[in-house]
This record gives C-alpha cells, structure tokens and sequence, in this order.
C-alpha cells in the first residue's frame, strides 16, 4: 500500500471510530427512534424564519451523519427540509447509510389543519425531503391557522384524523404531538383510531414538565424535549433567567464525567428516557452535543439539575394566546407573530 492510500486508510478509520452508535428508543407501534435528533430551527430575523445560506445546513447535516447522528427534526415551516433532503440523498447515494438508518421528523404547520389539508402538506415536506416517506409526523401545534394567520376553528381532532390518513397511506411511518398540554394529550388519546406515539415539548433544566413528562410515557409515548440547553445559552436575543455554562452545580458535575455542562444536560435527559433535540451548526459543538452516551448520571445528580426548574418558557407564543386551543398559560402582553411576516 503506497503512503497515500495509507493515509487515506487511516482517515477513514479515525472517521469511522468517531462515529458514535446511538442508542434507541422503542416506539408504541413497535419501530425504533434514535435517543438524540439534531434540531434544525435556524431561527427567527426581522425577516422571520432563518432560512441556511450557502448550504450551510447541508454541510452540517453532512457532518452529523459522519459523526452517526440518524435523527434530524425539521418542520414544513423551518425551510431546512430541503437542505436535509439533500444532505440525506447524498450520504445514502455514497452508500454511507441507508435510507432505513435514517430517522426523518418533520411537522404540519397550523395553516394545513383541515384533514384533507394534512396529506397535501405532507407530500409537499416529502418532495423537498426527497424521500416517499417519513418517520415521524407531528402536529407542530393545536391550533388551527387559516392562511391570513387569523385563528381557524378546525378542532385538532379533524387534523388528527388526517395524520391517521398519512399512516395508512404510508407516507408517515409514525405520528405524534408537538406543544400539546395534558388535556390536550388525554383527548388525542381517548377519541383517535391511532395513539400517538410520540410528544415533543420544550424541556430544559428550567422547565422540567415533570407532570406531563410523566403522563406521557406512562401512556406509552416517547418524549422529545426541544430547546434542550434552554438559559445556558443566549438565542434570538433571549437571555432567560436560570443556570449557565458555568454554573458551578453543572460544572461540578462535568468535571466528575470529564465532560462540558452542555453535554451533561443532554444526559440529564437521555437519562430521563427523554430524546433531546440540541440545534448546532458548528461542527465542533455537533461533536460535542453527540458524545452523551458513554456515561451516566446518578440520581441525585438528576435531582440537583431538575432542582433548577422555575417552569419558563423559551417557546411562548402569545400573540396565539387567545385561540380556543392555545395550550400553554396566558400573559400580559403578548408579543406580534413573527411567522405571520414572512406570509
Ligand atoms: N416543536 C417545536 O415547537 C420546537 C420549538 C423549538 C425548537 N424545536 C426543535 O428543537 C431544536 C433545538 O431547539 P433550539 O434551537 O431552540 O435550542 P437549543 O438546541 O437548546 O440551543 C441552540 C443554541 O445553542 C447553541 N449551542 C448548541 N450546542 C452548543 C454547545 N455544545 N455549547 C454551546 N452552545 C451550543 C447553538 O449555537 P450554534 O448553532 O452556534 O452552535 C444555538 O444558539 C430546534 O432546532 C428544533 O428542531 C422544536
């Protein structure tokens, strides 16, 4: 073997032994889903959404499945569908993962929740995808939208219907909730033909949702936390109140594993049975945010992080708050809808 093809040998394996095997969670209809997703919710500007500029976002999700993530959670109204799809086809072109390794959450945004409107909306995700289906199919939000962004009336229930729709035609291996409260869970339960099988929900060190954490998977749900770093870092200009990189509980922690405090919050939720959804695009902390699965936390540790809950929201959409399905509790004033400019 000449020096070069040595070389190249040596890459591919250092590659290869970086790539971390993880873990995975039984669903309620017996597939599996990986315990970590990759967020990709670039966020909010004076324009709205975010959208990836020069395909920075394919480059990452290139990069994450090298590094072994599976799961990637996106949402018709995040406008990263595209970028994965094409990061995705390209991996599996190159032979580095099949379709079947590959974990695709996306959501139906609020303004397609007429049953009929729910199938249309899907294919439409699928196309960018690039993919004839998903794994993972979630009602973004309870509340109905009409494409003006005025409240719609349609009931949940009429949308879920057309999530049960997906199932059967195939397009959605899965479906399941994303904001939805435990009332708004336990009447989803009791009047579908399909449970769901998965909720996802903010949760981080300062809000924990322990009630609704554990109706969820008492029902058989898997829960996905999103914002999982929740006050250790600033987004979007928020700076919320609760614990940060370098608060001296977390760090005390990270130094007894050898590992940041970013990636024990991670654990603290892996450890929970919690599937955590940390949103990077830098391809040093995508490094950092996988490596949670080659340690554990005792219990009382995970009793000092949950100790840190002060029930606050990073995700409160107010301006939504005077809908009949708004799930979450109302305050003064609330803040203009910033995905209604982009529309
Ligand atoms: N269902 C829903 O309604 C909903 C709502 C919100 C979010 N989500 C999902 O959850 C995902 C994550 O939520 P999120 O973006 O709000 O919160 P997050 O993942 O908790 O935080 C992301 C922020 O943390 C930074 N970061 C990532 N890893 C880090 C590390 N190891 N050390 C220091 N900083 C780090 C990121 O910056 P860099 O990118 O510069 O690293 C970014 O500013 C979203 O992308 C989306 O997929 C779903």
């Amino acid at each position: 073997m000449s020096v070069d093809a040595r070389v190249l040998f040596l890459l591919i394996c250092t590659q290869m032994a970086t790539a971390v095997d993880v873990p995975k969670l039984l669903l309620n209809n017996r597939r599996e889903i990986p315990a970590i997703a990759l967020g990709t919710f670039l966020g909010f500007d004076q324009n709205g959404v975010v959208k990836s500029i020069d395909k920075q976002l394919c480059n990452v999700v290139l990069n994450a499945i090298d590094l072994g993530y599976r799961h990637f959670d996106t949402a018709s109204v995040y406008n990263t569908e595209e970028e994965i799809g094409e990061a995705t086809q390209k991996k599996i072109a190159e032979g580095a993962v099949t379709r079947d390794e590959l974990f695709l959450t996306t959501k139906l945004w609020n303004t397609h929740h007429e049953r009929y409107q729910v199938l249309q909306a899907l294919k439409e995700s699928l196309k960018k995808l690039g993919t004839n289906y998903v794994d993972l199919y979630l009602m973004h939000w309870p509340m109905g939208l009409n494409d003006d962004y005025s409240y719609s009336d349609v009931d949940f229930m009429e949308t879920w219907r057309g999530m049960e729709d997906a199932v059967r035609l195939g397009l959605a291996k899965t479906i399941g909730l994303s904001n939805f409260n435990k009332e708004q869970v336990k009447r989803v339960i009791s009047e579908a033909d399909m449970k769901p099988a998965v909720l996802q929900i903010e949760i981080n060190p300062q809000i924990i949702q322990t009630d609704l954490v554990s109706y969820a998977q008492a029902e058989g749900l898997v829960v996905m936390g999103y914002s999982p770093f929740g006050s250790l870092v600033k987004r979007f200009g928020m700076d919320l109140p609760g614990p940060k990189m370098d608060d001296p509980v977390l760090v005390e922690i990270a130094q007894k594993y050898g590992k940041t405090t970013p990636q024990v919050v991670l654990r603290w939720m892996v450890d929970k049975k919690i599937i955590p959804i940390p949103k990077t695009i830098n391809i040093k902390r995508l490094k950092e945010n996988i490596e949670v699965f080659d340690f554990k936390l005792q219990e009382n540790e995970i009793q000092q992080i949950n100790g840190f809950d002060r029930r606050v929201r990073f995700t409160l959409p107010s301006f939504w708050q005077n809908h009949p399905y708004y799930p979450f509790e109302k305050i003064e004033n609330p803040i203009p809808d910033p995905f209604a400019k982009k529309s």
